[in-house]
């Protein structure tokens, strides 16, 4: 790349469809405009924060974070705000922060070529259809690939703002997507790792008229079909469009990790209701329960929320004992965060945020234990491990097929390759080991 290339500082936060988001910015930003990445802001041309709206913390976190950098940016510097509180927030941004050059909301990102060029441009627009565009390549590692396989979501979970700042659900063609994951093998990342809303209700709206119909479960097979990919994971499945052909297919695809994300929200059904999940708490353990029957070494991860409003001492109860009947391997516990333009900001039993805080500490403690007791289990046992990352603390990392993060000293030329280890120190967010040859 030529000297004369201006530079860009991009800070990403939030989930994986806004790193993915970040990648096709680095990647239009490249080749049209000709910005290469830093890590330095002061050098800076260009200062982009992709944000996150999901609880109240990280929106909070921008005006902190984008203050500073106007402090600290070079002179001339641009701002520009990307993601999902560009779309929440909108022109507001430019008021609260009149530095700020553009703001790019979460379904627009298409548009940032023109967003740099254009002063004060503003497109927050989330019925824009970009399923079908093709973004430049740029992924921030070799050796696993997200891809895309559908925009937005159609679901109208009660706390949930994602869909105010996505739009509606539309499913990525799958030429397109089959296409991304093959180019993105045969670059050498084994690992695809399938990005969605929601993507167990993948086909279920294309932009345009399509002759034949296909599912998530269709989709995750044809990516089997790619020689190149060894393993498929994806984000995030709802529990309640787990039936039986998914759980199948999962359980019986070999490239398909056996590790699933199966956010729970909460145990108690009368929650869930005014959630409106639409599954019950039996239909979660009986979903849960069966992978496990029909995995042996499945590990399951989930997302709960506390203090939702009107959950009482009993309902949090029913949350520690789906905890304990399904021993999840991982757990993203959140405190309830009212959110603008949502159902449940407005129910009128909001919960104290002392009580929120208690019960997270309950939840996390128990986790610890059944964490304690997972790690322990995995003491002596051998796993392969496909390493793709040199972490600053000189290890490498890798994941278990069954997602757990494996750290060891060795040769970097491992990097790409599956290594066989045996675990001789588990912790319970870290195995460490050995190489077996
Ligand atoms: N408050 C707290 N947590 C939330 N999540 C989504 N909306 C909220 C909210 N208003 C959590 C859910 C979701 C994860 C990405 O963030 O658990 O699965
Ligand atoms: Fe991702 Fe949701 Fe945050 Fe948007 S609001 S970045 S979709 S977690």
């Amino acid at each position: 790349m030529s000297d004369t290339s201006k530079k860009l500082y991009i800070e990403t936060l939030g989930c994986a469809m806004n790193v993915r988001d970040s990648e096709h910015i680095i990647a239009e930003l490249n080749t049209k405009d000709n910005y290469t990445l830093t890590e330095n802001l002061h050098e800076a041309d260009l200062i982009l924060v992709n944000t996150c709206s999901v609880r109240e913390k990280p929106v909070s976190k921008l005006f902190s974070e984008i203050g500073k950098h106007n402090l600290h940016k070079k002179e001339g510097a641009k701002i520009g705000v990307c993601g999902c509180t560009a779309s929440h927030l909108g022109k507001e941004i430019f008021r609260r922060a009149p530095y700020v050059s553009f703001v790019l909301g979460a379904r627009n990102v298409s548009k940032i070529s023109e967003a740099v060029k254009t002063e004060r441009f503003l497109s927050v627009d989330i019925d824009h259809d970009e399923s079908a565009y093709t973004f430049g390549e740029y992924r921030n590692s070799l050796y696993k690939a997200y891809v895309n396989i559908s925009i937005g979501c159609d679901k109208k979970c009660t706390y949930c703002i994602v869909p105010h700042t996505r739009g509606e659900e539309i499913s990525i063609p799958p030429e397109l997507i089959i296409q991304e994951a093959r180019k993105a093998a045969k670059n050498g990342a084994k690992e695809i790792f399938l990005l969605g809303q929601n993507v167990n209700s993948y086909g279920k709206r294309f932009s345009g008229m399509r002759e034949q119909k296909i599912d998530f479960s269709d989709l995750l097979n044809a990516i089997g079909e790619i020689p190149e990919v060894e393993r498929i994971r994806f984000t995030s499945p709802h529990p309640l469009h787990m039936d039986d052909k998914f759980l199948e297919t999962f359980a019986n695809n070999p490239k398909v990790c056996k590790s699933m994300h199966m956010p729970l929200q909460s145990g108690s059904s009368a929650v869930l209701e005014r959630m409106k999940r639409g599954y019950t708490k039996e239909w979660f353990l009986n979903r849960a329960l069966k992978l496990r029957a029909m995995i042996p070494d499945v590990s399951i991860s989930t997302d709960i929320i506390v203090a939702f409003p009107g959950e009482s001492e009993a309902d949090f109860e029913e949350t520690l004992d789906v905890m304990r009947q399904v021993q999840f391997e991982q757990i993203f516990a959140f405190k309830y965060s009212p959110r603008p333009l949502t159902k449940a900001a407005e129910f009128d039993d909001q919960i104290d945020a002392t009580i929120g805080s208690l019960r997270l500490d309950r939840l996390q403690s128990m986790q610890d234990d059944i964490l304690d007791v997972i790690a322990q289990s995995r003491r002596d046992k051998v796993y392969a491990v496909y390493i793709d990352e040199l972490r600053n603390n000189g290890f490498l990392a890798g994941r278990t097929d069954n997602n757990a993060l494996v750290q060891i000293t060795g040769d970097e030329s491992w990097l790409g390759q599956t290594i066989n280890i045996k675990i001789t120190n588990p912790k319970r967010l870290c195995l460490y080991g050995d190489s077996v040859i």
